[in-house]
Order: C-alpha cells, then sequence, then structure tokens
C-alpha cells in the first residue's frame, strides 16, 4: 500500500475560491496536485477577476462557477441583485444552482465567510449584522452539505475553515464571527453525525492560523495578529496556506476515513497554549 494521497478518480468543489492569496485556491491546487478533478465556486461580483488571475496563473480547474452563498434558490434573490451587473449573466449562482451545475462529487470544501460588521465589537453589533455572519459563515455550509451530499458517492468529505475564535476570545474578531465559527464547528459534529449515517459522508473543519487573505485584511491589523500568534506558538513561525491546503488534501483522502466529526488545528500548535514563558 502505498501512503502518498492520491485522489485520482475523484471531483471536488472548493467553494469559496476569488483570488490566489486565499486557502480557497491553495486547497484547489492541493486537490489538482493529488490527482482530484476540481472544480471551483467563485462569487459573483469577483468572477471577472478571477477569469483573469487565471489566465496569469493557469490552474486545471474543471470549471468556476459563480455562487452567492447567501442563497439557497434563484427565487430568493431580491430583483435588486439579481438585475445588478455583476449578477444578472451569471445564471443559477444558489446553492441549489451550485448542486445542479457541479452534480456528483466525492469532495466539498467549505472555504468561505463573511460577516459585514466584523470589525465592530460583539456590544456593538446590530442583530442584522450578526445574522448576516451566521448566514453566509455558518449555514452556507450545512445548505452544502444538504445540496451535495445526496448526490455525492458514499465515503464522501467535506471540510470547511474555522479559526480559534471559535472557542476562545480573539479581540477584534467581532460582528458575530466568533459566533458563526462557533456554529460553524458545533455543525460539523451533527453534519457529521447524520451525514454519516445517511450517506456514508464525513464532515471535518480545519482550524487555521491567522493568514493574510483579503478576508483577513478586512477584518483589521491581520499582520499584527500573525506576528503574535507566531511569537506564542511552539512552532514560532507564520503558518503558510499550502500547510492549510496538504491538510484538506489529506483529510478528503482514504488516508482519513476514520476522521469525522472532528476540528484540524493547523496552527502551528498556537490553540495549545496556555502560558507562555519570557
Ligand atoms: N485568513 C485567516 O487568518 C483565517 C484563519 C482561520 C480561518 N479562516 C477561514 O478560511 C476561510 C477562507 O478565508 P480566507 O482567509 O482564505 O480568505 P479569502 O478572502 O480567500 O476567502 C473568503 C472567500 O469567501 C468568499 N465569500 C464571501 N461571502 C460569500 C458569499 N456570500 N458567497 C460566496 N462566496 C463568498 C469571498 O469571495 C472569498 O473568496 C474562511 O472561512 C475564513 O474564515 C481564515
Amino acid at each position: 500500500m502505498s501512503l502518498a494521497i492520491d485522489l485520482g478518480g475523484k471531483r471536488a468543489l472548493v467553494a469559496g475560491v476569488g483570488d490566489d492569496r486565499g486557502f480557497g485556491f491553495a486547497i484547489a491546487k492541493s486537490l489538482v496536485a493529488a490527482g482530484a478533478t476540481v472544480s471551483v465556486a467563485t462569487w459573483p461580483p469577483l468572477l471577472k477577476l478571477f477569469d483573469l488571475l487565471l489566465t496569469r496563473e493557469p490552474i486545471a480547474l474543471e470549471a468556476v462557477h459563480p455562487f452567492d452563498a447567501d442563497y439557497d434558490r434563484l427565487e430568493d434573490v431580491p430583483a435588486k441583485v439579481r438585475e445588478h451587473r455583476r449578477y444578472k449573466d451569471a445564471g443559477d449562482f444558489s446553492i441549489a444552482g451550485l448542486a445542479t451545475a457541479v452534480g456528483s462529487v466525492d469532495i466539498v470544501v467549505h472555504s468561505l465567510a463573511n460577516g459585514p460588521e466584523v470589525t465592530k465589537p460583539l456590544l456593538s453589533t446590530s442583530r442584522a449584522g450578526y445574522l448576516a455572519a451566521v448566514g453566509t459563515s455558518a449555514y452556507s455550509h450545512v445548505a452544502l452539505v444538504q445540496a451535495l451530499g445526496p448526490t455525492m458517492r458514499p465515503g464522501g468529505s467535506f471540510v470547511t475553515l474555522s479559526y480559534l475564535a471559535a472557542q476562545r476570545v480573539v479581540a477584534g474578531y467581532g460582528g458575530g464571527m466568533a459566533a458563526a465559527k462557533a456554529a460553524l464547528e458545533s455543525d460539523v459534529r451533527m453534519l457529521a453525525f447524520e451525514a454519516g449515517r445517511k450517506w456514508g459522508h464525513r464532515v471535518n473543519a480545519i482550524s487555521a492560523g491567522p493568514y493574510k487573505s483579503r478576508a483577513a485584511e478586512a477584518i483589521g491589523p491581520i499582520d499584527q495578529l500573525i506576528v503574535s500568534a507566531a511569537e506564542r506558538s511552539p512552532l514560532a513561525e507564520p503558518i503558510a496556506a499550502e500547510e492549510v491546503a496538504t491538510t484538506a488534501a489529506w483529510l478528503a483522502s482514504p488516508l482519513a476515513t476514520g476522521i469525522t466529526g472532528s476540528v484540524i488545528y493547523v496552527d502551528k500548535g498556537y490553540a495549545a497554549m496556555g502560558l507562555v514563558p519570557g
């Protein structure tokens, strides 16, 4: 038996890829490198830019699907959004539309989050901002499992991306985003049970250390967070996106068939620490 990660013959979808700087792109590259046939799902306003990027940095993708994780069905989309110039030619960009366009896959990676009030302390967060954070960042994962689980071959793998703020206070990670990540991790356990019993699929999360993606930059002083995490970690260095990506490929592979309902930390050991000397 070879222990190399071999995803040959598997079809994968990575939802939440809008540029080459985030975890989603790195994960897509890893899955391709492991032999999978990979599609990505991209937020419609980023489609043109992403297509342009692909001409400069080609990666062998099966397809790029327009996708807005806020809408379960096209009928749910307000006319204002549907008619917007960045959406009107995107076809059915809802979760149901994505499921139809993608068909049967073996691996689904949910690598997306958004909280419109993420820079606000929880004490100043509105109900709308809080619910939007949970809806986009956590419910969208539930909806993807609901929509794609039934057509997956048994043994399918779902992986989502979480953050330590689900478990501990990370000052500045506001707007309900910490609650969204806590919900996401709780859902991973519940979905692992339900999807495991119903279809034989696995559901796991990777809790990644801080990394300078476009989304992270929107939260605030990400450079400071990266340095501070590295100084306090057993391995005193920042994480690389490739480390998250290879973990996602491994979790999706036949090497990890015993793992489901888990949150795997890819954070240089930061989450293990209590008091840091000196
Ligand atoms: N960067 C970090 O420090 C860090 C740490 C731990 C976990 N994460 C998580 O990793 C995941 C990927 O984030 P990233 O840091 O790679 O940033 P990113 O900017 O590359 O990815 C976020 C993606 O979410 C997409 N998105 C947002 N709202 C959407 C919607 N309504 N519909 C469809 N797509 C939507 C964006 O277009 C973007 O492509 C997120 O869940 C994030 O919370 C990030």
